[in-house]
């Protein structure tokens, strides 16, 4: 595949290939994001940031990213505060602020939103959430977590069983996810949901169709052979009401013991954040957080990563980086 000048839009862009090169690039930029070194190689350019959606991960570290690579940033939080208000397209949106950025991060809360503006733009486009439908950079930082757990145990991403719980439907996390391990070999899914939060058949397809083996239940029971338990939350924005969301509220709950009864001693457990840690949630509980294989924070930190990856990649300086890189001289509790 080739990243210069191209919109990330949709997990259906890569292949293996093309994985590799993103991991690649975003093992490169550890010394940048452990404050070892600093590079300029994206100094003058701007990243316009256009979140029109609740984020915090997702904003701050394409922010952050594009910060350590030498770029700046530019904001635009929330629909109320856009011209998207007064009912201007998302075309002219994009043509508009397209003239203002080198490369435009964006969250939208429509399914299909960002390719529409992507149309519009005269610069590159990296989905950061379009509705219910793909979060490709958040699959691509699931993928290099899984891949480096994996690797610290002496496995692969071939061959691994996934247990994926929770909201399947609406979680688009799980759907950018399940179409990039799809690209790998003989992956088992246990995919645990309400029957009304199932996956989407057009993913169960793509998994059938790359002959995985995927098994569907209702409840979280007996042993689970699983390498990651990927939980997830009930994406209460996405239901028709409040009272709706409630149903599945606290269903699936991950606490230590639920952990020692259900998964082996290995399983990493994941979740692509936020955890809903208000009291009737029970999503994933805090007596975990000092658990070594609570992979959550590592994912945030890999977002970085990643997404400085993804930036060198499409504005095609990849190569470049150490060429214009410092040492530093401040304190930091990172390296
Ligand atoms: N994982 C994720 O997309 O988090 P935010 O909603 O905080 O960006």
């Amino acid at each position: 595949m080739k990243f210069e000048g191209q919109h990330i839009l949709s997990v259906a862009q890569f292949d293996r290939d093309s994985i590799q090169t993103i991991f690649n690039v975003a093992d490169q930029m550890t010394p940048y994001a452990m404050r070892r070194k600093r590079t300029k190689v994206l100094d003058g350019a701007i990243l316009g940031n256009l979140f029109f959606e609740a984020s915090t991960r997702t904003r701050v570290s394409f922010g952050t990213a594009f910060n350590l690579l030498g770029g700046e940033v530019r904001e635009t939080v929330g629909m109320s505060s856009s011209a998207l208000a007064k009912g201007e397209s998302l075309f002219d949106t994009a043509r508009v602020l397209s003239g203002y950025s080198d490369i435009i991060a964006m969250r939208h809360p429509d399914s299909g939103s960002v390719a529409e503006f992507a149309q519009g733009s005269r610069v590159p486009v990296i989905n950061g959430g379009d509705g219910a439908n793909e979060h490709p950079t958040q699959a691509l930082l699931d993928l290099y977590t899984i891949n480096k757990e994996q690797q610290y145990g002496g496995g692969s991403i071939d061959g691994i069983h996934i247990a994926m719980i929770g909201d399947l439907k609406y979680g688009r996390t799980v759907h950018s996810l399940s179409r990039l391990l799809s690209l790998f070999n003989n992956v088992k899914f246990t995919l645990i949901s309400p029957k009304e939060l199932a996956m989407p058949d057009a993913i169960l397809k793509d998994l059938d169709a790359a002959g995985h083996q995927v098994t569907i239940t209702e409840q979280l029971e007996g042993s689970l052979d699983v390498d990651i338990c990927y939980q997830t939350r009930i994406q209460e924005e996405r239901f028709e009401s409040q009272q709706e969301a409630n149903k599945y509220r606290g269903k699936f709950r991950l606490n230590q013991s639920i952990y020692t009864k259900h998964f082996k001693s290995k399983t990493v457990i994941m979740h692509p954040l936020p955890r809903d840690s208000r009291a009737d949630a029970n999503e994933l509980d805090n007596d975990l957080n000092m658990h070594p294989n609570l992979a959550i924070f590592r994912q945030t930190d890999n977002g970085v990563l990643v997404r400085m990856a993804l930036f060198a990649l499409t504005l095609g300086v990849e190569k470049l980086v150490s060429k214009y890189d410092t040492d530093v001289h401040w304190y930091s509790s990172k390296r």
